[in-house]
């Protein structure tokens, strides 16, 4: 029977749930429900969003693997993209009713201060992700070379909970929280690289005892 993740259903449907963040903060805009700071609202729940959408997209591979699900990497492209998504709205609501649109005012902004200039590299870092998430540019850059400029993926991420970290005066479990789930996925990676690299290194010299041993 095939995995109920290789359905085109169940896509429909995990996309439909990523626009759910989007559609509560737009049916509390129209009901006028986002608190007495509506930007400030707006900005904190999209950043948050940015982050878990980062740290979701960040699961898929070691979740494929510890449970044998090969099917969820159908779904990384497209979470990797909802958080580029909630990074372009976090950062519109900073450019546009935080600093009014004034790109030069944005930069002295970026260059001053410093969760701002952390959050700022993680928004960057998206951008050549986001532009290279198609099929006809992981066939240009070719695999390896597509993989390694994905990597760029855990230094936003890293950037992302540090923007975070330094932004909260002293509420920081939450963003701890976060940047021990982002260890943890970054360790898990090392490991399973150092795993896959021993067997590489082992595979030749077995083959070369085998013909002796026969
Ligand atoms: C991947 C990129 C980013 C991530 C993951 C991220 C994440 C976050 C998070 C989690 C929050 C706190 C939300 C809360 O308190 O519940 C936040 C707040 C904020 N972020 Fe970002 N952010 C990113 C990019 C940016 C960029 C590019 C800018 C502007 C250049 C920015 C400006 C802000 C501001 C102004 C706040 C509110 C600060 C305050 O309350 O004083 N962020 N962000």
């Amino acid at each position: 029977m095939p995995s109920p993740l290789a359905s085109k259903w169940t896509r429909v449907f995990v996309f439909l749930l990523c626009l759910v963040p989007l559609g509560i903060l737009v049916f509390r805009a129209l009901t006028a429900n986002l608190g007495a700071n509506p930007v400030e609202f707006i900005q904190h729940a999209t950043g948050d969003w940015t982050l878990r959408f980062l740290v979701i997209t960040l699961c898929i591979t070691p979740f494929r693997k510890l449970l044998k699900l090969p099917d969820l990497i159908r779904f990384r492209r497209m979470l990797g993209l909802f958080a580029f998504f909630y990074a372009c709205l976090h950062f519109l609501t900073y450019l546009g009713p935080d600093q009014s649109f004034d790109l030069a005012a944005m930069w002295k902004d970026v260059a001053k201060r410093p969760f701002i200039t952390m959050g700022f590299a993680a928004f960057v870092l998206l951008i050549p992700l986001a532009i290279t998430s198609t099929a006809g540019w992981i066939r240009r850059l070719g695999g390896r070379r597509w993989q390694m400029l994905h990597r760029l993926i855990y230094i936003s991420a890293i950037c992302g909970v540090i923007h975070y970290y330094w932004l909260v005066k002293s509420a920081v479990l939450r963003p701890l929280t976060y940047a021990a789930i982002v260890a943890i996925l970054l360790l898990w990676r090392l490991g399973d690289w150092l795993i896959r690299r021993d067997r590489t290194i082992a595979a030749p010299a077995e083959t070369q005892r085998a013909p002796a041993n026969s």
